[in-house]
Formats: structure tokens, sequence, C-alpha cells
């Protein structure tokens, strides 16, 4: 395993905590960037995790043949292991268990790639909208661009000190549409962000957002492609006292979830493998 580099002052901790995001400059070295968008690259050419239902538009009904405005891969690790190797996952592990204590875990979630000039925007919204209502979640997401990230090729966005209360607001799937697995706050409740601020980031920077915090990126009007790598760290979650309905996850029907079901079937018939 590589050795984390990383020094965090306590200044940035208390920033998070108070703002609910963080900006970082250098999560990473260049040159583990350059190794990190060589597999990142790789595992988007080979559509890896399309049968498993891990690669999806995460902007459209994902319909085959139909070039996606937002590609996404769910466990980019899975399927380009020796990202488990790099600098990024190792500091990325100091950062968490700096903000949230030697007990928190850190890992690889999910790769969003924006197509230059076609890549559609990811709408407002919290990622506990998408994580159900039944627990108060401790998750935290660090996104961390594999270009440089502005305002033209689609950066993040927080709405500062939105992580508190932790409540989640009504949300719907992208566009009303519930193929799409996107999710967007309803439009009468875009009024909580317009004191939104974007965070350019040079590649490897990151920005940190726990689960209650609203975010958005832009469209990629630029002319390059916008990679992201999303690692995922955190506390297990606490139940709620009283769990939450979240409408919009249970009105859902969309053809990554069909192929995810898919196959589960077909693990289920394959033959019991004898040995190692
Ligand atoms: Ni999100």
């Amino acid at each position: 395993m590589t050795e984390a580099n990383l020094n965090i002052a306590p200044e940035q901790v208390a920033f998070f905590h108070i703002n609910g995001y963080l900006a970082l400059p250098a999560l990473t070295t260049q040159e583990d960037v350059g190794k990190l968008r060589d597999s990142y690259d790789r595992i988007f050419r080979e559509r890896a995790g399309r049968d498993e239902g891990d690669q999806f538009d995460l902007a459209g009904a994902d319909e085959e043949g139909k070039e996606a405005a937002l590609p996404q891969i769910l466990n980019p690790a899975k399927y380009a292991p020796e990202m488990n190797d790099s600098l990024l996952l190792a500091n990325c592990t100091k950062l968490v268990k700096t903000l949230l204590g030697p007990e928190a875990t850190c890992g690889f979630a999910h790769a969003i790639f924006k197509p230059a000039k076609i890549g559609a925007e990811t709408p407002w919204h919290q990622d506990a909208a998408y994580w159900g209502g039944e627990w108060l979640h401790r998750g935290i997401s660090i996104w961390v661009p594999l270009q440089e990230a502005k305002v033209e090729n689609g950066c993040m966005w927080f709405v500062p000190n939105s992580h508190e209360p932790r409540e989640v607001y009504p949300h719907q799937s992208i566009g009303n549409d519930p193929r799409i697995h996107g999710l967007e706050l309803k439009a009468d409740q875009l009024h909580r962000t317009t004191t939104g601020l974007p965070c350019p980031l040079p590649p490897g920077g990151c920005t940190v957002h726990g689960g209650y915090m609203m975010h958005y990126t832009g469209a990629n009007k630029s002319d390059i492609p916008r990679r992201a790598l999303i690692l995922m760290g955190g506390l297990p979650g606490i139940k709620r006292d009283v769990p939450q309905k979240y409408p919009w996850i249970e009105d859902k029907q969309t053809a990554r979830e069909n192929r995810a079901k898919e196959a589960a079937v077909r693990k289920a018939k394959a033959p019991i493998s004898v040995g190692r």
C-alpha cells in the first residue's frame, strides 16, 4: 500500500465542519493523476460494468445505441484494481480519518465522465436523497477531477452551510422522468441554491462534502472531456427514529436496475465452482 503524504491543518478540519465542504488544491501528485487517468479512460473505453448495471447514463434514459450525456461507472476499482495502489486512495483515507475519526473508512465509489461539448449538467441535489430515509447518513464524498475543473467544463458548486439541518428536501428524477437514474431538487426548492459557489480545482485536487450538502456540477462546454473520480468515506449511518419516505426512489424504473437484476439472476443460475 502506498504511504500517505497529506497534511491537513486544524483550520481546514474546522472549515469543513462549519461550512459543510472543503476544497484542497492537491490531494495527490500529477504523476498519480496520469496513471489514474489511463485506468479511467480504459474502463470507459471498454464500457466496463455495463452488463452488471455498474455502467449507465446518469442523465438520460440509457437506451442501447444512444450516446450517453453523462456516463457513470460504479465501483471503478472493481474494473481497474490498480487504482487501489494509488497515492490518491492513501491520501484520501488519511483525509477521511482526519475529518471523521480513526474508524472512518474510504474507497472508490464512482467515476463520472462529462463528454466534451455535450456533457450534461448534474442538477442541484443532495446525495442522501439517493441513499434513503431510514438512516441519518454519515458518509462523505470526495470529488477529484483528473484535469483542471472550472466553471466552463463542469466544476463542483456548493451551497455553503446547506449541510445543516440534516434534512433531505423534495427531489425528483431528472426532468421528472423515472427512467433516469439522476435526481434533482424539485423546482420549488431551487430558491435554496441561490447562494451556490463554484469550486474550481487543479487536476488531482478535491472537494469534500457530506450527504446533506446541496451541490451541482455544470455542463461541459469545453473542447476536452471532464473526468471526475468520486471516493466515498464515512462512518455507519444511525437509524432514524422516524424513517423518512422518499417517493422519488420508490418510483424509479431505470434500464440500469433491470440490467443489475438480470445479472443477479444469471449469477444465481451459474454452476457452483469447486475449489478456489
Ligand atoms: Ni452528488
